[in-house]
């Protein structure tokens, strides 16, 4: 089929719309001699017949296999300018004990932003001391536990917050490690940067501020200054705006150093990764060497020592290692002129993936259940929910004959679908489920009507039927 004039530029008709992109997929996707896509060797109709539909699944060994690389390629990188790297997992892309877990076996620290992010953190049985911990708003019991806990280092995002933080380790009896964050006035996103002097925005400090407040730092006996820290934003494809960031920091490091010591810099996340077939991120072994230069080179420019680095990647880890698993429900063409949008209605949504809602973020999706010969048609695949922004992926080309009753499978799903879920429409939570080495299992259980009637103060019995599901689940996933 020719190209449809309402598919945006970037998206051609392919010759074969069953194919599956490799950047997009986990490593271990691939389709079965039967047609259906099979992740981490257990295919799409086994894990739709076991576990129903929409269902979050995750490629255990592809998202080991990121984190093991990310960490070997900056390791390698930052050891060739003669220092140590710590990377923190972004546990807002994706957490739950399994995943943190596997990131602690990759030699990841975790980064959490939130007292619940902490406590999953705990239960997983990270050791508090592998723990960053953020936010621009933290409550003075979330300060409290992560103090008392012992969190290996507490991000301060405001100048309120230096007592606060000093106050809550002094009652504990013991010294916090803490990083500033600043606004380097750098903002990067996908292709390009903006550098503003004032940037104006929720997170961090301004710039200029930043010596008085670290002096104010080092004043307080309870508090041990490790360094500054910076995030420029995410789903950054290209190196520009972490190098000018790295470079403003480390301005101010030298500054910094004339009235003590400055061990750390910690540069932040938002390594990109592809949802669509055009997406071109730079692979994340070139970054690291990009930012071992830039970090090497600003030094010694500067004649200061090369610091230990810190970064936070979430994205880039967690997102290709998950899919996610629809059933359609509907299809309806939309004649628009001349031409015609075909409407695929799938039995999730914005409730699983908020994020072309939020942001406008691109998917790519394809049939997971068979291959098939017919002609690529321009399909929107739409949620079920009481939203005319509800939509899942905007354009893609999916096989023309695509029905009521196929599974559809949207890759690159891992990070930032699951944490940001919602109940809109009382539609539950899908189940996340691993897969490897054939072999699929819970590792977060969907939620129930049950679970959703269970904090309404108004319900005095539980009367949910039996089939009591909010969709069509099948083994204890709920
Ligand atoms: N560090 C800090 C301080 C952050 O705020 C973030 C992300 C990260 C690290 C991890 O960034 P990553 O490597 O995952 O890009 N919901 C949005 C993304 C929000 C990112 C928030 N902060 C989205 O879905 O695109």
């Amino acid at each position: 089929m020719a190209h449809n004039p309402l598919a945006p530029e970037w998206l051609s008709s392919p010759a074969d719309a069953n194919t599956l992109t490799d950047a997009l997929w986990p490593s271990s996707a691939r389709r079965t001699d039967g047609g259906a896509i099979t992740i981490g060797g257990v295919t799409a109709v086994d894990l739709a017949a076991r576990f129903g539909t929409p269902l979050y699944v995750i490629d255990e060994t592809d998202a080991r296999t990121r984190a093991t690389e990310l960490r070997a390629a900056f390791d390698a990188e930052f050891a060739r300018i003669g220092t140590t790297v710590r990377v923190y997992y972004a546990a807002k892309a994706f957490l739950s004990t399994e995943v943190a877990r596997w990131m602690v076996d990759a030699g990841l620290n975790i980064d959490v932003c939130s007292g619940g992010e902490l406590a999953v953190a705990l239960a997983a049985g990270v050791a508090p001391g592998r723990i960053g911990f953020h936010g621009n708003n933290k409550s003075r019991a979330e300060i409290d536990d992560a103090t008392r806990v012992g969190v290996g280092t507490i991000i301060i995002d405001s100048p309120i917050e230096i007592e606060r933080v000093a106050e809550a380790a002094g009652r504990h009896g013991l010294v916090q490690n803490v990083r500033l964050r600043v606004n380097s006035g750098v903002h990067a996103h996908t292709h390009e940067f903006l550098a503003t002097s004032h940037e104006d925005q929720k997170f961090g400090v301004v710039f200029e501020d930043a010596p008085a407040l670290v002096a104010a730092i080092r004043a307080q006996p309870s508090l041990n200054f490790l360094g500054l820290h910076c995030h420029i934003g995410s789903q950054i494809f290209g190196v520009d705006g972490f190098a000018e960031s790295a470079s403003r920091l480390l301005s101010l490091q030298a500054d910094l150093l004339a009235g003590g010591p400055v061990p750390e810099l910690n540069l932040g996340g938002g390594f990109g990764i592809a949802y669509t077939s055009v997406d071109d991120p730079s692979p994340v072994a070139d970054l690291a060497a990009a930012l071992a230069d830039i970090v090497a080179d600003e030094c010694a420019r500067r004649g200061i020592p090369v610091p230990v680095i810190a970064i936070e990647p979430g994205r880039v880890i967690i997102g290709p290692a998950g899919v996610t698993l629809y059933e359609v429900g509907t299809t309806k063409p939309v004649r628009i002129g001349e031409n015609t949008r075909l409407y695929v209605s799938v039995d999730g949504g914005m409730s699983d993936n908020a994020r072309p809602a939020l942001y406008g973020a691109e998917y790519s999706v394809r049939i997971a259940d068979r291959v098939s010969d017919a002609a690529p048609a321009l399909v929107r695949v739409a949620g079920k929910h009481c939203e005319s922004g509800d939509i899942v992926v905007d354009a893609d080309y999916l096989p023309g004959d695509v029905a009521p009753g196929d599974l559809l499978m949207v890759p690159a799903t891992g990070a930032y679908c699951w944490s940001l879920a919602s109940n809109y429409n009382y539609v539950g939570r899908p189940a996340v489920v691993a897969v490897v080495h054939g072999e699929a299992r819970v590792i977060v259980r969907g939620e129930t009507i049950d679970d959703l009637l269970a904090r309404d103060a108004g319900v005095s019995t539980r009367s949910t039927s039996e089939a009591g599901s909010t969709n069509d689940m099948k083994e204890s996933t709920r």
